[in-house]
């Protein structure tokens, strides 16, 4: 982990409200696939943020984010050649085990920038089937790197794109067909790990989630981002997270 002084080579609007920045760093930095940065706004905004690193290519570092509140919002107004610090890489990252070939990836909203990474970091070594879905078609986006995954689904809420169901309904579907992973990797909103933990605990299937909880420092000094495990303890979703066994985290 190191607090990289990077250069922005490119702010743009991906979709609906979202946005992708690619940072230059002094140097090439080793992520894993799942890990994340937290990205110093500056001015009166004291606390960084933290935005899942979704590619990296050498020494440049694509983060997509939506924008939300003030921070993102400041992000959003960067231009090219501005200088941001971004502490990185921090977190522990998606980690797929030698005897699991088969991968479902399982992403909502922003959800699905992290997975991106799984796939690049993946392709070719497993077979992945990705199930990916937005609100509606003006949030759509990553189609082309969820394309090279050997499935992809990708659906909406309202059916403006794709089926009109969420991505936990897409995978559960393709799951009675017969299409079964080894192993679910997932990232979005609560709720959908929520409906997601159900089907592969019914399925007897290996479940990992990343967690999105609201973060200080993001170094696992503070205990701001605190979840609460099943046998009753306590971790810290930056450091000791955001990627958690399914079964050992209360969502
Ligand atoms: C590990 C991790 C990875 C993430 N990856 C992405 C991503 O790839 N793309 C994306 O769009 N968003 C991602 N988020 C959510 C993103 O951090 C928040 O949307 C962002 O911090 C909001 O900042 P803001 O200043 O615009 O909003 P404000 O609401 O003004 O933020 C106020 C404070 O709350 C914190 N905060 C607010 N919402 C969240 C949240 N949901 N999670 C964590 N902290 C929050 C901010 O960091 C800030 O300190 C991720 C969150 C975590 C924890
Ligand atoms: S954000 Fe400070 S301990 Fe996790």
């Amino acid at each position: 982990m190191r607090d990289y002084e990077a250069v922005i080579v490119e702010n743009k609007q991906i979709a609906d409200n979202i946005f992708s920045v690619t940072f230059r760093l002094s140097e090439t930095a080793s992520v894993r696939c799942g890990q994340f940065g937290n990205i110093a706004v500056g001015g009166t905004h004291l606390l960084r943020r933290p935005i899942a690193i979704c590619k990296v290519d050498g020494n440049q570092v694509t983060f997509c984010y939506q924008v939300k509140g003030e921070g993102t919002q400041k992000l959003k107004t960067m231009e090219a050649g501005t200088r941001v610090n971004v502490l990185m890489p921090l977190g522990n990252g998606f980690f797929v085990d030698e005897k699991e070939t088969k991968v479902a990836l399982v992403g909502g909203g922003v959800g699905i920038f992290p997975l991106i990474s799984v796939l690049r970091e993946y392709l070719g070594r497993k077979e992945i089937s990705a199930y990916i879905g937005f609100r509606n078609k003006g949030a759509v986006c990553g189609l082309e790197e969820f394309e090279k995954a050997d499935k992809f689904v990708a659906v909406t809420d309202d059916g403006s794109y794709g089926e009109k169901m969420n991505s936990v309904q897409a995978f559960a579907e393709d799951l009675k067909k017969g299409n079964r992973p080894d192993v679910v990797l997932s990232c979005g909103p609560t709720l959908m790990l929520r409906a997601l933990k159900k089907v592969v605990e019914e399925e007897n299937i290996p479940c990992y989630v990343s967690l999105e909880e609201r973060m200080g420092c993001g170094i696992g000094a503070c205990l701001v981002c605190v979840c609460n495990l099943t046998n009753g303890e306590h971790a810290r979703v930056c450091k000791d997270g955001p990627v958690f066994n399914a079964n050992e985290v209360v969502l």
